[in-house]
């Protein structure tokens, strides 16, 4: 479908260019290349083609958007021309109305009521916590053991967001439940197709079964927190209660179950395995770096002096922030996301034609040249030192921007250099020699094979 500049005719007589692109396969156009290896067919593309590659996934026409102004234009300047991409869509459903998923003045509305939760003065309350949960599970750590640690990491940062956002006591039989349901959801999202190409949920594959039973799981347990919390009437000041507080200002209604449950399953699943990954990246990216380690050891020695971390010292550490900033460029937790348009437009001087689907990946556009000195290269010290200063907006964006912006950016923020510093105050980790990590492009950009590495006590 795609391959030179292709010109149309528009209604007005000009030429409706579409943009260039890999010229694919007869039925399945870029679908098979695309899915036999994503992060490197899109990198190829974007550096091939340029700012708009023309794609097609089947019969869908797909635009890889490469430019920071093209991102910006989608996010920002006309971000009312698109909802979520039709893959998302459909992987997504069963988030059916939450804020990552639902479109509208319903959304818009939504995300009014949720903000207050996510506010940075709430926020600040939550750091405690974040410290403690990390104090407990490094008590569990033991000098020279091997651990997988993006386990550990998904386990901890689970915690957080049960504890923070919903209440759940840790350790109860609730929180183990939870952390399964929500390891065969996300595995779901490994298969070949990710997040842009699923088989349709209604066809019973084995792994459509298994996904199924573990979306009713985890209703019937959110359901009963839900329950729960209202029989108690406390306020427990998390974003439950916030929810379960709300009152629309027409009709006086609350939220009903259903609604209050598809917020909490998207928190649930948006919140903790992006977080547990930019941990975990970060671990690799400090074992193969000890000069970076070593300066993040300096940090942390003059402004903690051997204390834990708690939030009046996030001004202070710099250097952590620069790290974990760093490692989100390398290994962006979303590592790309998509959008569809509603009615025709143009981008970069090309016609997308509605219902054409975009994809903006920070993969490929954190490791771009244009905007990246020696891009592939872990370097931290480059967020201080001037040389990202005059980068265009979007030549970064880890948590996506305009009004879809991630609502728990900072908590993310916070949690992970609060969880940086906690634990490798403790502890050094090292790579287990031998042991190859290979990213897996999934919902989240995670560790093919996890990431066992060894534990040395400081
Ligand atoms: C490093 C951690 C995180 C990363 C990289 C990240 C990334 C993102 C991105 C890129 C989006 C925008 C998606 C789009 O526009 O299509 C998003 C949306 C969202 N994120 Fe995050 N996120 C992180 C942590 C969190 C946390 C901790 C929470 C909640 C506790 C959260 C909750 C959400 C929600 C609810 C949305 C949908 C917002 C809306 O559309 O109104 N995220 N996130």
């Amino acid at each position: 479908m795609f391959g030179e500049n292709r010109k149309s005719e528009r209604p007005d007589g000009l030429p409706k260019v579409l943009p260039p692109g890999p010229g694919g396969r007869l039925l399945t156009g870029n679908l098979l290349d695309y899915t036999r290896d994503h992060l490197g067919f899109l990198t190829r593309c974007a550096r091939e083609y340029g700012d708009v590659v023309g794609l097609r996934f089947v019969n869908v026409p797909v635009y890889l958007l490469n430019h920071p102004d093209h991102v910006e234009y989608v996010l920002v300047r006309n971000n009312r021309n698109f909802i979520k991409s039709r893959g998302e869509r459909i992987s997504l459903g069963f988030l059916c109305n939450g804020l990552l998923t639902s479109e509208g003045s319903f959304w818009r509305r939504q995300r009014r009521l949720a903000q207050p939760a996510f506010h940075r003065e709430r926020i600040a309350a939550y750091g405690e916590v974040m410290v403690e949960c990390g104090e407990r599970m490094v008590a569990g750590w033991r000098d020279d053991e091997i651990r997988d640690v993006h386990d550990d990491m998904g386990r901890l940062t689970l915690e957080i967001v049960a504890r923070t956002l919903f209440g759940v006591p840790l350790g109860s039989a609730e929180f183990v439940e939870v952390g399964d349901a929500l390891a065969t959801i996300s595995q779901r999202f490994t298969g070949r197709g990710g997040v842009f190409f699923q088989v349709p949920e209604k066809v019973p594959t084995p792994g459509n079964l298994r996904f199924r039973r573990a979306v009713r799981r985890l209703d019937g347990l959110i359901y009963r927190i839900i329950r729960d919390r209202r029989a108690s009437g406390e306020d427990a000041g998390d974003l439950l209660s916030m929810l379960l507080a709300v009152r629309d200002e027409e009709t006086g209604e609350g939220m009903t179950d259903r609604q209050l449950r598809d917020e909490a399953m998207t928190v649930f699943l948006a919140g903790h395995e992006t977080t547990a990954n930019a941990l975990s990246w970060t671990w690799h990216l400090l074992a193969g770096h000890p000069e970076v380690e070593s300066r993040l050891q300096e940090e942390l020695r003059e402004v903690l002096a051997g204390r834990p971390p708690t939030v009046e010292d996030l001004p202070q550490l710099h250097y952590t922030d620069m790290v974990i900033k760093e490692s989100m460029r390398l290994y962006p937790p979303a590592w790309a996301f998509g959008r569809e348009a509603l009615a025709d437009c143009e981008i970069g001087g090309y016609h997308v034609p509605a219902g054409t689907q975009l994809i903006m990946s920070q993969w490929v556009m954190h490791r771009d040249p244009r905007y990246y000195e020696e891009p592939g290269r872990f370097r931290p010290e480059r967020w201080g030192d001037g040389s990202t200063e005059r980068l265009p907006k979007y030549a970064y964006f880890p948590f996506g921007g305009g009004p879809r912006l991630c609502i728990g950016q900072s908590f993310a923020k916070m949690e992970a250099i609060l969880l940086l510093a906690k634990i490798s105050q403790q502890f050094r980790l090292r790579s287990t020699p031998g042991e190859r990590v290979v990213p897996q492009p999934s919902i989240t950009l995670r560790p093919r094979n996890g990431m066992r590495m060894v534990l040395e006590k400081r």
